[in-house]
């Protein structure tokens, strides 16, 4: 008694609108910091102006009597916070473990140290401005040069990889940097507190609501059952909404305290300093072919900088252990401690600076060795995943590279440094692979099935802007046989079935089959009732011998169209709705039997205009190997947002840390430089769309994250084709391409 799909009409891999659009275009999406309450007031926090030191006299005697004010919350009053427990389950993930206020020692430049609450955000504003802190200040640490402050951990370790690396024919030894990088969401990080005096109602913006409530319990000391938090709608979050930051706990105890709704939407400024950054890294890398250019030897050495307090790891080795044959090979890590906020995952965390680095020397290997770089990766492709020793479930690498060469053109590359011309510019043509991880956060969906025709599917999960309210819809309309708008989608709630962070481009696998499962849990139920209502077609009948197909009941082998559609059995049977729950497993706890990724081939086409030194990138083909596409409309939107991200990562993003105070300096919009609509080509972006049903019936994958990995070095590989400068640091400049020739 299951559902069966009827292929041909199928909504899956249709490209389908948002269903959230019109909400979102017509001003109607609920945003966190949309949300209102009578008698609400506002937080606005106080920042310390330095990055190390201890805070010597904290005045609040002004500020305090400014009109409006009703409180300044700061260690010395208010309510107790806790820190979160360490686990390694996600049951409860946090970045910055300590709570705010906690101590006087401060060891960030921006760390919160007070909060003004007032009836309007100006006042709360004024207020904070008044709160006098004088410190004790050290110099601070924010040197970008990194060395191990940490014991230097072997990720990853096959064969004898210094000796083999020893005695290669051909060697590289290169060391590669990535600069800290913000998450420069349009959607501030917001939080609206509520407190009945017994339960919190948290609005937030969040990638994971159940983690959130599981962090925010334990903050504020209360069980997880008397916290609820909601997030409908997100602009954007690339991992900086993953991990509950500080103003999050400072709003709540505000409220619990106060016993009135708290807004706190912390300024673009404060992003730069306490929601989380991609960390710096640095890597260098080693590598050793034979004479014939198979490679003999990896040796990737990788720090990142980290917080005083956390220990945040950018796991740059995620794909350099599988991508390739060799039989030598060593990855290790190690933490540089400084006086920054948090770093936190950020799009592609490890894979993205750790395939700056990794295909940046295979490009280099590949030129010393006089070799098309794609055949240099023909060459040294695996036939199993070595560094697990298990077989690949899914891997089409080299077919993203062949597609992406006739798409691309590649095959009229001339390989000379320089030699390429268009209209007066001199063209530089680069790739690189692409990988990311697939793997499944465990899930629970509720599908009910109404008498009036329609279906609701609802989970505890959210849509950071990527489509997941569309996806739900899709496949339930799939399984259904219900229209997409006929189908409601309830997301973003904890009182709703616990759902997966969307995190790890992991959501799409996660939540299929619970969703699955929940419908034919609903279907079971229908079958069950048609058999036993009196007056149904069907009434006696075994369920066994019953069958749902495109939304209707039928008995097996008659033709589903005679059959009864499940609204008039509902009616028949004086039911409002039948519903199921799905649950599916994470698929972190099962040891793997196969070694399951995404890949993908970026190819880049920069032009370069030495005259006026003017870079520009002119073209891009990029081929992602992610499984089935659900919805290919959302799906290459998805792909083209990250190779934007991607061109930003290669040219332009790097948050400086300014030495004497610590401060991240470039923190706004103006000074922080993003790609803009001026600064990206077309972007031409296709699916292999090789099913693997390992993670759920359809062979879907996430894609948020893929689409960046591999782009920045595509793109230093295109300028190093252009000017013949190997750029080894992010971003790349103009200064770097000057005064060579
Ligand atoms: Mo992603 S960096 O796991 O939101």
């Amino acid at each position: 008694m299951t559902a069966t799909t009827d292929k041909t009409n199928s909504p899956i891999g249709r490209p389908t609108k948002r269903i959230d659009g019109p909400l979102k275009v017509t001003g109607n999406a609920t945003y966190t910091a949309d949300h209102k309450f009578p008698g609400m007031l506002y937080a606005v926090p106080v920042c310390a102006e330095i990055a190390n030191g201890t805070i010597a006299k904290l005045d609040c005697s002004e500020a305090e009597k400014m009109p409006g004010v009703k409180a300044i919350f700061h260690r010395g009053n208010t309510s107790k916070l806790f820190r979160v427990n360490p686990n390694a389950d996600f049951s409860a993930y946090s970045d910055e473990d300590r709570p705010p206020f906690e101590d006087d020692v401060i060891r960030y430049y921006g760390q919160y140290v007070a909060v003004a609450v007032a009836e309007t955000f100006e006042q709360a504003k004024a207020a904070a401005d008044q709160v006098k802190v004088t410190y004790n200040e050290k110099k601070p640490n924010v040197d970008v040069k990194l060395s191990a402050d940490t014991k230097t951990t072997v990720e990853s370790e096959r064969g004898e990889a210094q000796k083999a690396f020893d005695v290669s024919a051909n060697k590289l030894d290169g060391t590669y940097t990535t600069p800290a990088e913000t998450h420069c969401t349009i959607e501030l990080h917001s939080s609206v507190a509520v407190f009945d005096g017994f339960n919190f109602k948290l609005y937030e913006t969040t990638q994971g609501v159940v983690n959130h409530k599981n962090v925010l319990a334990q903050v504020l000391g209360v069980e997880p059952e008397n916290v609820q938090v909601i997030s409908k709608f997100l602009g954007s979050g690339f991992g900086g909404k993953i991990s509950p930051w500080s103003q999050s706990a400072i709003a709540a105890a505000a409220a619990r305290q106060l016993k009135k709704p708290i807004k706190l939407v912390i300024s673009r400024k404060m992003t730069f300093q306490t929601a989380g950054h991609r960390p710096r890294t640095q890597q260098r890398i080693r590598i050793g072919t034979d004479a014939k250019g198979k490679l003999t030897s990896i040796q990737h050495d990788y720090l990142n900088h980290t917080a005083i307090l956390d220990d945040f790891k950018e796991n740059c080795g995620e794909c350099t252990t599988y991508l390739y044959s060799v039989p030598n090979l060593r990855v290790t890590s190690a933490l540089a401690k400084r006086n920054i906020g948090s770093p936190t995952s950020m799009r592609g965390p490890g894979a993205v600076p750790g395939l700056f680095a990794l295909e940046s020397a295979i490009d280099e290997m590949a030129a010393k060795l006089k070799m098309d770089p794609i055949q240099f990766r023909i060459l040294n492709e695996p036939t199993m995943d070595e560094g697990k020793k298990i077989p690949f479930a899914s891997r089409h690498l080299l077919d993203c590279f062949k597609m992406g060469s006739e798409k691309f053109g590649w095959s009229k590359r001339d390989p000379r440094i320089g030699s390429m011309k268009k209209d007066g510019l001199t063209l530089g043509w680069g790739t690189a692979g692409a990988s990311w991880i697939a793997e499944r956060f465990a899930a629970e969906a509720t599908v009910e099935m109404k008498n009036d025709g329609t279906a609701r599917v609802s989970c505890g999960t959210q849509d950071i802007g990527t489509g997941t309210y569309t996806i739900f819809a899709q496949v339930v309309s799939d399984k259904l046989g219900v229209a997409v708008d006929k189908v409601e989608v309830v997301l973003g709630d904890t009182a709703l079935p616990p759902g997966p962070l969307s995190g790890g481009s992991m959501g799409i696998a996660s939540i299929i089959p619970a969703v699955s499962k929940a419908i034919d849990k609903a279907v079971n139920t229908l079958l069950t009732a048609a058999a036993k209502t009196p007056g149904s077609p069907f009434l006696g009948i075994d369920g066994k011998e019953l069958q749902f197909t495109k939304g209707r009941i039928h008995k097996k082998g008659q033709d589903p169209s005679s059959g009864m559609p499940f609204s008039e059995m509902l009616n028949l049977a004086n039911f409002r709705t039948v519903s199921g729950k799905g649950t599916s497993p994470s698929t972190f706890a099962q040891k793997a039997k196969e070694s399951m990724h995404s890949y993908g081939a970026q190819f880049v086409e920069v032009t370069w205009q030495e005259e006026i030194a003017r870079l520009r990138v002119s073209r891009v083909v990029t081929v992602i190997d992610a499984g089935k596409i659900i919805n290919p409309k959302t799906g290459r939107n998805q792909i083209e947002g990250a190779v934007v991200m991607g061109i930003g990562m290669a040219l332009f993003e790097h948050t400086h840390y300014e030495s004497t105070k610590g401060a991240p300096i470039n923190s706004n919009l103006a000074d922080y430089v993003m790609a803009v609509n001026a600064d990206v080509p077309e972007i031409d972006v296709h699916f292999l769309e090789v099913p693997n049903t390992e993670l759920n019936e359809y062979g879907a994958r996430g894609i948020g994250e893929i689409g960046i990995a591999g782009f920045a070095p595509a793109l230093a590989n295109a300028v190093y084709h252009a000017t013949g400068i190997r750029v080894r640091d992010l971003p790349i400049k103009i200064e770097d391409l000057l005064g060579n020739t």
